[in-house]
């Protein structure tokens, strides 16, 4: 069992706020730690409405060493769930020292105060684009990694390499990686859901504010992929699914893990056009579209295989695609501007 509270790490963005409430809901105590570059405390009071309960929350970046160690003196931490990074990933081209410097950087810092008060204990968010263009269908954790093309991707592969290090060198480490492949959808409430600053890079959020008016039309980026209907196709996975994956993990953890990774997917893949109309159907808003190029970096396919989460943590996605879109609707239509108040393009 876990002794101490769970340190969650960019715990008030989009895949935090929705483990947070997870961890809550299932009786864990949480501290919420993120220096709100790119996320409100007003997710956190969601949380706290949505759960019953306060949430305790530092104001901390990962490159304050000082700060984390107040963090873990004034504490006792038992586990980490490490969400804190930037993941914009035509950002992380442009800038890619940034990147490396918060992410990896950051996680070492991290890492190190983790070491100098003995807690060993760390679930980390890592993604499907650590196995780059994939050379097999449906992919499982077997799957070769590091072929990612972006800076992003390979910051997600280089923590997950340090960590295997770290297993390897001291036995009293227990570390889960967790390789998501598409979050997407929001708590059912519609209280807390993804809220990008600025043009969404990803497809979902893009598809729902067309839906609310912020924005006039999805542009397709190719047509021309080895897929069904020619456009992408995708493992967009619930957010709540993922979230639950995330105590499942914890809870494995608990028992002595070692060093494990899981896929966090549902199997299932989905283009570009299935999403769109999945979502024009949830909303009853119609999205127009236009086609175009394929987006640089781009691959055809990707999808998971998931079952070995389902065998050692007893965990599997079981929310549909119409939940997905239904539940992202509603966060969307009563949040048309996210968790700001005033309008914003
Ligand atoms: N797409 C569009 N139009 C858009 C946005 C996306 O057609 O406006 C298409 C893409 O071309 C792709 C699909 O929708 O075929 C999904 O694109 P997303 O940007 O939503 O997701 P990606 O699979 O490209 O990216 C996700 C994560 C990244 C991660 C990457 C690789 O968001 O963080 O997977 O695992 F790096």
């Amino acid at each position: 069992m876990a002794t101490g509270s769970i340190l969650v790490t960019g715990g008030a963005g989009y895949v935090g706020t929705h483990t947070v409430v997870e961890l809550l809901n299932s009786g864990y105590d949480v501290i919420v730690m993120d220096n709100l570059v790119n996320a409100s405390m007003e997710s956190l009071k969601r949380v706290n409405e949505i759960t019953g309960k306060t949430v305790q929350t530092c104001a901390v970046d990962l490159l304050n060493k000082d700060g984390l160690r107040d963090i873990f003196k004034k504490n006792k931490i038992y586990c980490v769930m490490h969400f804190a990074g930037l993941k914009a990933v035509g950002e992380s081209c442009e800038k890619p020292l940034l990147y490396y410097k918060t992410n990896v950087g950051g996680t070492v810092n991290l890492l190190e105060v983790m070491k100098e008060f003995e807690v060993y204990n760390i679930i980390f968010s890592s993604s499907a684009t650590v196995y780059g263009s994939p050379n097999y269908l449906p992919i499982d954790e077997k799957h070769p990694t590091g072929g990612c093309t972006n800076a992003y991707g390979k910051t997600k592969y280089f923590i997950e390499e340090i960590l295997k290090d770290i297993c390897t060198a001291e036995k009293q480490w227990n570390v889960i990686l967790l390789r998501y492949f598409n979050p997407v959808g929001s708590h059912a409430s519609g209280k807390i859901g993804e809220d990008p600053q600025g043009i969404p890079n990803n497809l979902m959020p893009f598809i729902s504010q067309v839906a609310v008016g912020r924005r006039k039309e999805l542009t397709v980026y190719g047509t021309d992929y080895d897929t069904p209907d020619g456009t992408g196709v995708r493992d967009y996975i619930h957010v709540v699914d993922l979230a639950q994956g995330h105590v499942a993990a914890l809870k494995h953890l608990e028992k002595g893990c070692g060093c494990k990774v899981y896929n966090l997917g549902t199997g299932k893949g989905y283009s570009v056009l299935d999403m769109a109309k999945a979502f024009e159907k949830a909303s009853g808003k119609p999205i127009p579209y236009v086609t175009a190029g394929r987006r640089a970096g781009d691959i055809a396919s990707c999808y998971s295989d998931a079952s070995l989460a389902k065998q050692d943590l007893g965990w599997e996605a079981k929310l549909d695609l119409a939940k997905m879109c239904e539940d992202l609707w509603r966060w969307q239509s009563n949040n048309p501007n996210g968790f700001r108040t005033e309008g914003s393009s």
